[in-house]
């Protein structure tokens, strides 16, 4: 399969429905690889989902370097954005640049950075220094304390529109829309000419992305928003009882398990 980039991801507006997952880990990106979803987000999620924070809070830009490089040593052919966490991005474009290159510099193709208007001067001091931007607007988790909790946005739609806009004016190739009402979203959608990949923000969207953990059934709370396509903490859950039976009841190991004695070695195989 060929590597995608961020053109092929904006190639798909007005014609493909764009599908992307999270991943933090070097095994779920393998079997990624192996499908035609367009494009792996190593999300600050990865915070809760595979580090137990409560938020994507406590992520530090070396948990994401770590995710990152796990994801990209998976060679996986889809277009690898990686978030910019928390404080990563805020202080100054000098920071905001240097840290974006030490996820570049890991593997990541793209990076995102959530917020509107406020974030515009750092997307595009990124692009200019050559790396693609991903837009983040509706509910932007790293401002979950301002906002006051997890909530529904887009009431303001006039407000979400301006932001997307700004975003892509500022040279970002696509914008995630979070847990935006529905119409929001599609106003969102249809004033850009760069495609929206929406999480719990409806159907009227250019893509779409979710959780990996979440339709895996392997995370502590699943968003309404997520569907859960197989519930893998229940399939683990009953495959380490099963180990535990066969350990205790001497059914493993079994006999393709081990082996019985050392073999005979002849005097050049052992030199
Ligand atoms: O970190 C993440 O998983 C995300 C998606 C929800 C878009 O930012
Ligand atoms: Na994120």
């Amino acid at each position: 399969m060929n590597k995608k980039t961020w053109r092929d991801i904006v190639k798909k507006k007005g014609k493909e429905k764009i599908t992307v997952l999270t991943a933090y880990d070097f095994p779920t990106a393998k079997a990624l690889a192996e499908t035609e979803l367009d494009s792996i987000l190593v999300g600050d999620s990865g915070g809760m989902n595979v580090l137990g924070y409560d938020s994507t809070l406590p992520v530090t830009m070396e948990d994401m370097e770590m995710f990152t490089r796990a994801v990209a040593r998976a060679r996986p052919p889809q277009l690898i954005v990686a978030d910019m966490p928390f404080m990563s991005y805020e202080i100054s474009v000098e920071r905001a640049l240097e840290n974006a290159a030490r996820l570049v510099r890991c593997g990541a193709e793209a990076v995102k950075i959530e917020g509107g208007k406020e974030v515009t001067e750092v997307v595009s001091a990124l692009v200019r220094a050559g790396i693609p931007v991903m837009g983040h607007v509706g509910l932007t988790p790293q401002r979950v304390l301002r906002i006051g909790g997890y909530r529904t946005m887009g009431s303001e739609v006039d407000q979400l529109v301006e932001d997307a806009k700004a975003l892509e004016r500022a040279g970002a190739f696509s914008v995630v829309v979070e847990n935006s009402y529905a119409e929001a979203a599609r106003a969102v959608t249809e004033s850009l000419s760069v495609p929206t990949i929406c999480i719990g923000a409806g159907p009227h969207c250019d893509g779409q992305v979710l959780v990996i953990h979440d339709i895996l059934g392997m995370s502590d709370v699943r968003p309404y928003f997520a569907r859960m396509y197989r519930n893998l903490r229940e399939e683990i859950r009953a495959a380490v009882q099963e180990y535990v039976r066969d350990v205790k009841s001497g059914s493993f190991p079994s006999s393709e398990n081990y082996k019985e004695r050392k073999p005979h070695l002849n005097a050049k195989e052992n030199a």
